[in-house]
């Protein structure tokens, strides 16, 4: 057990960094809880990540998030991995014990986190999932853990749709996939509806037609800016239950704070932070 740092320095490594929301979160937590750290975001470009990483722990930084595009090469340079890690093949919080690296993967449990504070039942529904690059791997593997009923997983690439149906099945979860734009009419069919792909970050209208859904779906976009994603918003008209991309978020930051700290996270000033863009 290392000894504990009183000023110890946390980072978020990827490229682009500049908008990200990480610093806000947990230096908002470090001033609610009185603690002395610093959170620091810290571009990376792709190619880079090896002497980066020596910077890193020149600094003797004690843990940092990764972020895109660094989430899988990252596994290279980790001496360590817990199974969160392992199962999802992708890593995005990493813990600095004197120079031993050991990574974790908590956006499979900040995916759920949202589902579970609002006592939805993930066991025996039936989902659809669009999307299939790294963050919907650590959604397949959340739904799988549940033991959802099946999955059916839409995508642009139909090969990359195939893999991660491929992957599903590893996990015990059934899947099929198809191509997005294939989805017609079908979202009615499901009882959880997830966006994983990148369109709504450029305010695109939403990828899939949610006609015939009703009250009784529950409609999540992992997207959290904008925050009022079109997908959201068609939803919202539908009357469904809708889960925003901001809670995902707050909920990997959650479990990444009490990975490297030990202690609970203080949930409410992290999320007023996160809202308020403190
Ligand atoms: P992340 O780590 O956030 O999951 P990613 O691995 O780059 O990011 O995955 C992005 C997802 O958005 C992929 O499913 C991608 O589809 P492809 O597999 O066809 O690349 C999807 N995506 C990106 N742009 C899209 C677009 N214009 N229309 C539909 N899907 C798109």
């Amino acid at each position: 057990m290392i000894e504990k740092n009183h000023m110890a320095t946390y980072a978020v490594i990827g490229d682009p960094i500049d908008h990200s929301l990480s610093p806000n979160i947990h230096s908002a937590a470090f001033r609610e809880l009185n603690l002395e750290h610093s959170y620091i975001a810290y571009r990376i470009p792709k190619g880079e990540l090896e002497e980066g990483i020596e910077a890193l722990k020149k600094i003797k930084i004690a843990g940092f998030n990764v972020t895109i595009p660094h989430k899988v090469e990252m596994m290279k340079f980790l001496d360590k991995t817990d199974e969160s890690c392992s199962i999802i093949g992708a890593v995005n919080t990493v813990t600095n014990d004197n120079g031993t690296l050991k990574g974790y993967n908590t956006d499979m449990d900040g995916f759920l986190d949202p589902i579970k504070k609002k006592e939805i039942q993930i066991k025996g529904r039936k989902i659809l999932l669009l999307g299939a690059g790294g963050a919907a791997r650590a959604i397949v593997a959340g739904f799988a853990k549940e033991h959802a009923a099946s999955i059916t997983i839409a995508n642009r690439t139909l090969e990359n749709a195939k893999k991660l149906a491929m992957f599903s099945e590893q996990v015990g979860l059934k899947s099929k996939y198809v191509k997005i734009d294939e989805v017609g009419g079908t979202a009615k069919d499901y009882d959880i509806i997830v966006n994983a792909t990148s369109v709504g970050l450029k305010n695109e209208p939403s990828p899939i037609s949610l006609e015939g859904i009703s009250s009784n779906t529950i409609v999540y976009d992992i997207i959290y800016m904008p925050m009022n994603t079109d997908f959201l918003k068609k939803a919202k008209e539908k009357g469904a239950k809708i889960i925003f991309g901001y809670e995902m978020l707050l909920g990997q930051a959650v479990r990444a704070f009490e990975i490297w700290h030990g202690m609970e996270a203080p949930y409410n000033a992290m999320k007023r932070a996160l809202l308020g863009g403190v």
